[in-house]
């Protein structure tokens, strides 16, 4: 087992799940089946993250560009979404791990959104974890809600645009009041955001490994912590700046 410090773990994960058709592909079997092989690897992934004392964990689940797969195939990942929250909810409980979801979830059929709202609800209270998915979530798009919002807030006189800077814009996206990831992962050995978290992203550590998503182990999850544990974070300063401020601790 990879070590990592417990002491400096990153408060916020974020991970784009990329690989389950290419899995399903190396196994000779449906895209489907990758799915539902990823929907394991989703379940491990909360549980490891919740036992180290991961904070906010942020999970790429289902695009807006991913609309256009398939009809087959976006029923099946809507199935097992549904399927997801039906059988997790217990688990959450237990953990007390609150799910947020980011996206727009009105384009999500009405049963499937019905039964997130349902879980959202339910374990609204938890504080431990936020197990935080991105559904039907595009970041160009957020940012351009965002845009909309402040302007109608503008003409209703809530929002004065001398005040605007990127803390308050921070607010009117759909991740308002989440520190933004320290680390992002991306699986199987693709080196593209796709839309996900662009503003939020802007000094997140970046991990990308060609473990496909659904054989992707919380052996690979340490291997991604120990290798955020051992980057300096700079955010534009100096390496002896930090080291000074460090020491004045
Ligand atoms: C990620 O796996 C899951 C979703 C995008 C919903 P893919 O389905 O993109 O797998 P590949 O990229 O085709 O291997
Ligand atoms: C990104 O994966 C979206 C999710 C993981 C849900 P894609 O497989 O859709 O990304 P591209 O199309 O390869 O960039
Ligand atoms: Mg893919």
């Amino acid at each position: 087992m990879i070590k990592i410090d417990t002491d400096n773990l990153p408060r916020h994960i974020a991970v784009i799940m990329d690989g389950n058709g290419r899995w399903a592909q190396k196994h000779t079997i449906g895209r489907i089946r990758g799915h539902r092989k990823g929907a394991h690897a989703v379940r491990t992934i909360v549980r490891a993250c919740r036992e180290i004392g991961i904070k906010y964990l942020t999970l790429f689940a289902f695009s807006v560009e991913n609309w256009d797969r398939p009809p087959k195939e976006v029923q099946a990942l809507m199935f097992l979404l549904e399927e997801y929250l039906r059988k997790e909810l217990a688990e959450l409980q237990e953990q007390e791990i609150r799910l947020t979801t980011i996206g727009d979830i009105d384009r999500l059929n009405p049963s499937v959104k019905e039964k997130l709202l349902h879980v959202k609800e339910s374990t609204l209270k938890n504080d431990k974890m936020i197990l935080n998915l991105a559904l039907s979530y595009g970041a160009k798009d957020e940012i351009v809600y965002a845009v909309k919002k402040i302007m109608e807030d503008n003409k209703k006189g809530r929002i004065d645009i001398d005040e605007l800077d990127k803390e308050t814009f921070s607010k009117y996206l759909f991740t308002a009041g989440m520190p933004d990831p320290d680390l992002l992962i991306r699986t199987s050995g693709e080196y593209r955001i796709s839309n996900f978290l662009l503003w939020q992203l802007a000094y997140t550590e970046l991990y990308f490994t060609k473990v496909l998503w659904p054989d992707f182990k919380k052996d690979d999850l340490f291997k991604a912590i120990a290798s955020y544990q051992k980057r300096e974070r700079r955010f534009g300063l100096t390496s002896e700046q930090l080291k000074e401020r460090n020491s004045q601790k």
